[in-house]
């Protein structure tokens, strides 16, 4: 964006500090998609996520200062001031994204002095395409290029995770931070959250296109569930592993080994662990017909992948089961699956490319006659992670 236009928008107070910044470095530091492969990552097991076009722009410049520093969101018009000797949570939680990056890479080096940062977003909030874990990798990668740091990749990945549990108290897998540093244009990856081990899959949807549906719905609740889910999968481990060593997740167990504890399970706990279980065969079912071409089989497991997280997992909300359902009969849309966390946010959606605005015009309207609220749309594409721009 353009200094005029951000001026317009801001706060009078703020206005010295957009006026008098040059940027050093700019870095784009983009939101992700996840084809299949929800609620998985913190059980050890596979993702298919990729970055989009869609993105977050920092802007960096050092300000001399042994250890003050400024971060202003164009989102929010706020600014943050920070003093790096005295790093603490704060109340907002977009504060907390930055303040524990800054924390984290504290606790490995005390290279970072002061700097200010100008952050633009374009990735909507809530939406289930992890404008949290671009917000971290961005400012981490900045962080690390500015300062000559010395970070791989993997450090900044890893260190944004911990930064969302320990300040934000979201206890993410590594799914989002993953795809936001490590995809490149044009390919989806299929991670092994176990081990990281991963393979760059073509992206190769055509005639069919990347459609996002917003719900323009976030619970609130859906951390605080986040978390618990996550126990859940946790209790069934714990619970398996008394007589089973060997066994450190849910993708360590078999259908088979679940269904021999049934009766020491509660039925959630049971349902909670099955989805991870075929979830995870899912993904691996899933790369392999991307690779050979067959996107109808693709997109079956795309709506497998929903119902398990509809009637299963219980993340899913009746917004994003509506817009499942609305696609289901009808032969041009191949897949659809609520993506994310869930209680709202977006589905993901392999459209024919002929029949996506006819199909918007429809499914607005129908969402809109049934919930009484807007529903919007883009089409995306895979896309290269967090970057330098020249
Ligand atoms: C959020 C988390 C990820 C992952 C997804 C669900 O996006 O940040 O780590 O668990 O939910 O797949």
């Amino acid at each position: 964006m353009y200094k005029d236009q951000i001026l317009k928008r801001m706060n009078e107070r703020h206005k010295d500090f957009i006026n008098s910044f040059t940027k050093e470095l700019v870095v784009h530091s983009p939101g992700r998609i996840n084809f299949i492969g929800e609620h998985t990552d913190y059980n050890n097991g596979f993702v298919m996520p990729t970055a989009i076009d869609k993105k977050i722009v920092f802007s960096f410049q050092k300000n001399n200062s042994e250890h003050q520093c400024k971060v202003y969101s164009t989102t929010y018009d706020k600014m943050l001031d920070i003093d790096l000797t005295n790093v603490q949570p704060s109340e907002e939680e977009w504060e907390n994204y930055i303040l524990g990056v800054i924390y984290e890479i504290s606790k490995i080096t005390n290279k970072v002095k002061g700097f200010d940062c100008l952050i633009e977003s374009q990735l909507p909030i809530g939406a289930g395409i992890s404008s949290s874990a671009a917000l971290e990798c961005g400012l981490a990668y900045g962080l690390n290029t500015i300062f000559d740091l010395g970070l791989s990749n993997i450090d900044i990945v890893e260190l944004s995770q911990r930064a969302e549990h320990n300040y934000v108290g979201t206890k993410c897998g590594i799914m989002d931070q993953f795809a936001s540093v490590m995809s490149l244009d044009k390919k989806v990856i299929l991670l092994d959250c176990k081990t990281q081990e991963h393979r760059l899959i073509e992206a190769n949807f055509d005639p069919y296109k990347i459609v996002l549906l917003n719900t323009n719905i976030s619970h609130s609740l859906a951390s605080s569930e986040y978390n618990t889910r996550r126990e859940e999968c946790e209790k069934v481990v714990q619970i398996i592993s008394k007589e089973n060593k060997n066994i450190t997740s849910l993708r360590d167990i078999s259908i088979n080994v679940l269904d021999n504890y049934k009766d020491q399970l509660t039925a959630t706990h049971y349902n909670r662990a099955s989805y991870v279980i075929e979830e995870n065969a899912r993904v691996l079912q899933a790369s392999e017909s991307l690779e050979n071409g067959d996107l109808n089989r693709f997109g079956q497991l795309m709506y497998q992948s929903h119902r398990g997280l509809q009637h299963l997992y219980a993340v899913s909300c009746p917004e994003l089961d509506f817009l499942v359902d609305f696609s289901e009969d009808n032969a041009q849309i191949i897949g659809s699956r609520m993506m994310g966390g869930g209680f709202g946010g977006c589905t993901i959606n392999l459209i024919h490319q002929d029949a996506i605005e006819d199909y918007l015009v429809k499914v607005k309207a129908a969402y809109k006659k049934q919930f009484n609220i807007e529903l919007t749309s883009f089409i995306t594409v895979p896309s290269q992670g967090t970057s330098i721009q020249a």
